[in-house]
C-alpha cells in the first residue's frame, strides 16, 4: 500500500488530524521522550497488523501500548505495589512496565502477540501526552523505524524509513532521550527486560531491590520466542488442504473451514484475525487445528512464523 504521509503540525489542526487518522485505523508516527514511535488504536486489530506491515518485521514482537497517566494504566493491566511505586516515581517518563493484561483490557491479541501480559507506558513528551489525551485510547506503538534499522529520533528519520507506508508523522521536534525506555517486567519477580532511557540501578533504588537481569546474550527483543509463549492445547497441523477427523479448520483463501483468516487472501486482515481465530477454536476444546497454507510473503512471515511455533512440539 503506497501512501503520501503527511507531515502535521504540533497544532490545533495537526492533533485533530492525527486523532481523526487515528480513530479510522491509520497510523501516525508520533514524538515520545525517547524516541518516534509508529502509532496505532491499540483495539484495532487491523491497525495493529498494519503496525507490523508498515515496519516489515518478520515476527510478531509485542508492542507498547502509550497511555496519557497511571491511571488509564490501571484500566488495561493488573496493578501491583512494585508497579505503583515505579510508576509514581517515573511516569511520565522513559519507562516501561510489563504487566498482566486486565482480562476486561479490550486490547488487540496482536499487541502483545498473544501473551498474557502487556507493555505499557506513560510518555513525557508534551506532544505525545496532547496526542494521547485528545485521541482518549490506548495506543500500540513500536519505535518508527523499519525493522533492522535504527530507532528515528527525528520526524524527518521517521520519514526517511517510513515514507508512504503511514498515514502521517506529527512532528514534534528532536527526541531529548534519544533511547528506547527502559522495559521492567513485574509479571513475576522484578526483571529488566531492556535497559534504556532511566537507568537500572535508578529504579533498583526506588524499589529498594536488585532487579534480575535478563541472561546474558539472550535475545532480549524477542519474547514472542519464549517457550512461556501462547501455544493453543490443540495440536496444530500446517499447510493442511483439508480438515482430518477431529479437526477443525482455520482457513486462508477461498477454503471450506470453521473460521477464515481472510477469505480474501488479505494477509493484513489474516494477521488482524490470528490470534483471534486461535483461541477461539482452543476454547471450543479441539483436539487438531489444521491451517490453510499462508503465504510466505509480506505479512506471511510473521504470520507462518508464529503458526510455526504454536506447531512445535511442546516441552
Ligand atoms: O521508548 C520506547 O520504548 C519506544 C517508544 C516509541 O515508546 N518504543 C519501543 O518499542 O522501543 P519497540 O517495539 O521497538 O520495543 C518494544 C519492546 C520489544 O523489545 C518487545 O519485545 C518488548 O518491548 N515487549 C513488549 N511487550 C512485551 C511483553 N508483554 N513482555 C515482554 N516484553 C515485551
Ligand atoms: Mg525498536
Amino acid at each position: 500500500m503506497k501512501l503520501e504521509t503527511e507531515i502535521l503540525q504540533a497544532d490545533h489542526g495537526g492533533y485533530g488530524r492525527a486523532c481523526a487518522i487515528l480513530v479510522s485505523g491509520g497510523l501516525v508516527s508520533l514524538p515520545t521522550e525517547t524516541v518516534y514511535g509508529l502509532g496505532g488504536d491499540a483495539r484495532n486489530d487491523r491497525a495493529v497488523a498494519r503496525i507490523f506491515e508498515a515496519k516489515g518485521r518478520p515476527q510478531f514482537n509485542p508492542l507498547i501500548v502509550h497511555v496519557p497517566s497511571a491511571e488509564v494504566a490501571k484500566t488495561y493491566v493488573e496493578w501491583s505495589h512494585e508497579a505503583e511505586v515505579l510508576a509514581s516515581a517515573f511516569w511520565p517518563g522513559a519507562m516501561t512496565l510489563v504487566l498482566p493484561i486486565r482480562s476486561d483490557a479490550g486490547i488487540s491479541p496482536l499487541v502483545s502477540a498473544g501473551l498474557s501480559t502487556l507493555a505499557i507506558r506513560v510518555p513525557a513528551h508534551p506532544v505525545a501526552q496532547e496526542l494521547l489525551e485528545q485521541f482518549g485510547g490506548p495506543v500500540a506503538a513500536p519505535s518508527a523505524n523499519p525493522s533492522g534499522r535504527i530507532s528515528p529520533t527525528t520526524a524527518a528519520h521517521v520519514l526517511a524509513g517510513l515514507n508512504g507506508r503511514i498515514e502521517a508523522v506529527l512532528d514534534g521536534g528532536a527526541c531529548d532521550v534519544g533511547l528506547e525506555s527502559t522495559i521492567i517486567g513485574l509479571a513475576d519477580d522484578a526483571i529488566l527486560l531492556r535497559p534504556g532511557g532511566v537507568p537500572a540501578e535508578v529504579i533498583e533504588a526506588a524499589l529498594q531491590m536488585k532487579l534480575r537481569h535478563h541472561a546474558e546474550g539472550a535475545q532480549l527483543s524477542a519474547p514472542g520466542q519464549m517457550t512461556s509463549h501462547y501455544a493453543p492445547g490443540a495440536a496444530v497441523r500446517l499447510n493442511a488442504e483439508v480438515r482430518m477427523t477431529g479437526e477443525l479448520m482455520i482457513g486462508f483463501g477461498d477454503v471450506d473451514c470453521d473460521l477464515n483468516l481472510s477469505a480474501a487472501s488479505d494477509l493484513t486482515e489474516a494477521a488482524a484475525n490470528l490470534f483471534h481465530h486461535l483461541h477461539a477454536l482452543d476454547a471450543k476444546g479441539a483436539t487438531g487445528i489444521a491451517v490453510s497454507p499462508i503465504p510466505e510473503v509480506g505479512l506471511g512471515l510473521a504470520i507462518n512464523d508464529r503458526l510455526r511455533r504454536a506447531a512445535a512440539p511442546r516441552d
